[in-house]
């Protein structure tokens, strides 16, 4: 018997644990996962290091139009080149991340990105964690979550996984910033965060991450 394989979209706010989701999600289920933002972030980190003025259209239109991109998925993580070059790594630090969700507001960018992204789904056996995976990218799919939990579990959530990685992070911080990331990506014109009308909405305030992937398993299953 062929198991059809289907794309899995995941959408939701900053810190709510949509990566940790997802890749146990994908190896629950035998597919890979896409991480989106990993390509909004790269695209970040290309405008910093070629000193792309946000304001600057043309400039930035141009520095997308020669940028080479590529997603790797492997099953427990997803690999970015940038001109052949492994960029994963450099993604994470706190300027990326918040350039990231300013550069995620630009119409060029998005329509970049848009690409790139159903082609990575385009087979199918993808678990696609995002802002807008079920209302822009895959909207036809069945299997769309919305993840949410109370902005004091995300700062602290976010603060431990930091903290962990032996970061030199403060909550107050990681509270703010989470909410201006918010702020930006609810608020866009295009393409804004929000929940699509048929996704399942998954609250993880008062639940386990384990009973997060079994809920999204036993709904897909
Ligand atoms: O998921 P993340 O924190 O790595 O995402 C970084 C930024 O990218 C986030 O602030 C908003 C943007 N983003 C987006 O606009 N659409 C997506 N599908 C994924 C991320």
């Amino acid at each position: 018997m062929v198991v059809r394989k289907h794309v899995v979209a995941i959408d939701g706010p900053a810190g709510v644990g949509k990566t940790s989701t997802s890749k146990l999600v994908a190896g629950r289920l035998g597919y890979v996962y896409v991480d989106t933002g990993a390509l909004y972030r790269a695209v970040a980190w290309k405008f910093l290091q070629e000193g792309v003025k946000l304001s600057d259209k043309k400039r930035l239109r141009d520095v997308l139009k020669g940028m080479s991109l590529q997603v790797k998925p492997e099953r427990n993580r997803l690999r970015i080149l940038i001109g052949g070059k492994d960029v994963t790594n450099r993604l994470r630090s706190r300027k990326i991340t918040g350039l990231s969700s300013k550069v995620a507001a630009i119409a060029a960018v998005r329509k970049f990105l848009v690409e790139i992204q159903r082609k990575a789904g385009k087979k199918g056996g993808v678990v696609m964690e995002g802002r807008d995976i079920g209302t822009v990218i895959f909207p036809a799919t069945p299997y769309k979550f919305f993840l949410t939990a109370s902005i004091e579990m995300r700062a602290m959530r976010r603060y431990l996984e930091l903290k962990g990685q032996g970061r030199d992070v403060v909550l107050s911080e990681i509270k703010r910033d989470i909410i201006a990331r918010d702020r930006r990506d609810r608020g866009r014109k295009i393409s804004p965060l929000r929940r699509a009308k048929d996704a399942v909405l998954v609250d993880s305030t008062n639940i386990t991450m384990r009973e997060v992937v079994n809920c999204i398993v036993s709904k897909i299953k």
